[in-house]
């Protein structure tokens, strides 16, 4: 496995490569999350390149950029053990340079401001903006994004289809802890007490979901917003002290909002346990 700093070294390597490329971008700190992209990108592609950069852009003013952790050891060694070829390892002004750039990124708030985006302003400017410089970097054939962070990878999407990116994106299914848990970097932070309540979003995701599937099948409409609510009673009854940001029932393709369950209803939340914000998300349709 080959790790490299600067972009004329990656894009000399990349030269080198005959066939499909696999791209895996990362903030570091990896779990099983991460390495299952990995493994997905080694199983479907002739060469995997993974980037491990914690990017300045997509973090707001008081959000956890200076305590991001940082595990690059380990990291390296998760990467080569799951198969990669190459690691990307990037300095802040080898992505972005010494002088402030003339063209930015703006998503449309129809999509970007809605969600995590209505708490983290500017933050898919920033995935964006990071994405699409790493994708002419690494210039990818398909590019592994997880389903955890399901608006990132909406928003992806359609990035790659408006600005004609040659790129597939393939979304991986979120890896779950054994409760149930989805792993994130986050989960380190949380305190004994906080991490044995914490499987509790995924416990009411999943309760939705089969609700959800009991109703069709008596073909009932089920009104939204009397979900929504129940579910965030419920939470809030099962962790004490939980502050949920948000839980909201979209449609899967454009997280479009619906009066009624539907065939592409998909739950979103984001709560604080403790300090900690947690998101998670779940297919409810058929
Ligand atoms: P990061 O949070 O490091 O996540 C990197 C990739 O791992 C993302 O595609 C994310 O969805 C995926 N991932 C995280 N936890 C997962 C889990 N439990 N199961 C499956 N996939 C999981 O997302 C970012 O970094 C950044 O925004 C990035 C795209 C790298 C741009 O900076």
């Amino acid at each position: 496995m080959k790790i490299v700093k600067t972009i004329n070294e990656l894009r000399k390597l990349r030269k080198e490569i005959s066939g499909r490329t696999g791209f895996v971008p990362t903030m570091g700190a990896l779990h099983e999350g991460h390495v299952e992209l990995i493994r997905q990108s080694v199983s479907k592609t002739e060469s995997t390149i993974v980037s491990i950069f914690v990017n300045p852009t997509q973090f707001g003013p008081n959000e956890d950029f200076a305590k991001y952790p940082r595990t690059l050891e380990e990291d390296l060694k998760k990467c080569e053990q799951a198969g990669a070829d190459i690691v990307f390892i990037p300095e802040r002004a080898e992505i972005y340079g010494n002088t402030a750039p003339f063209i930015t990124f703006k998503v449309s708030p129809e999509i970007a401001s809605i969600l995590c985006g209505k708490s983290r302003p500017g933050h898919f400017d920033g995935v964006v903006q990071v994405v699409s410089i790493l994708f002419n970097i690494v210039r990818p054939d398909i590019a592994f994004f997880g389903e955890k962070d399901f608006q990132q990878l909406t928003i992806i999407r359609k990035m790659v289809s408006d600005l004609h990116f040659p790129i597939l994106i393939s979304g991986v299914p979120t890896v779950r802890e054994a409760d149930g848990l989805a792993k994130s970097s986050r989960n380190r932070y949380l305190s004994a007490d906080e991490r044995a309540k914490a499987p509790n979003i995924y416990k009411v995701l999943e309760n939705i979901r089969q609700k959800a599937a009991a109703a069709r099948f008596d073909r009932l409409a089920v009104p939204i917003e009397f979900v929504e609510k129940e579910a965030v009673k419920k939470l809030e009854s099962l962790v004490p002290g939980i502050l949920i940001d948000y839980l909201e029932i979209r449609n899967r393709t454009d997280l479009s909002k619906s009066q009624f369950l539907v065939k592409d209803s998909h739950v979103f939340i984001a709560a604080y346990v403790g300090k900690t914000r947690l998101i998670d998300n779940l297919f409810i349709g058929e």
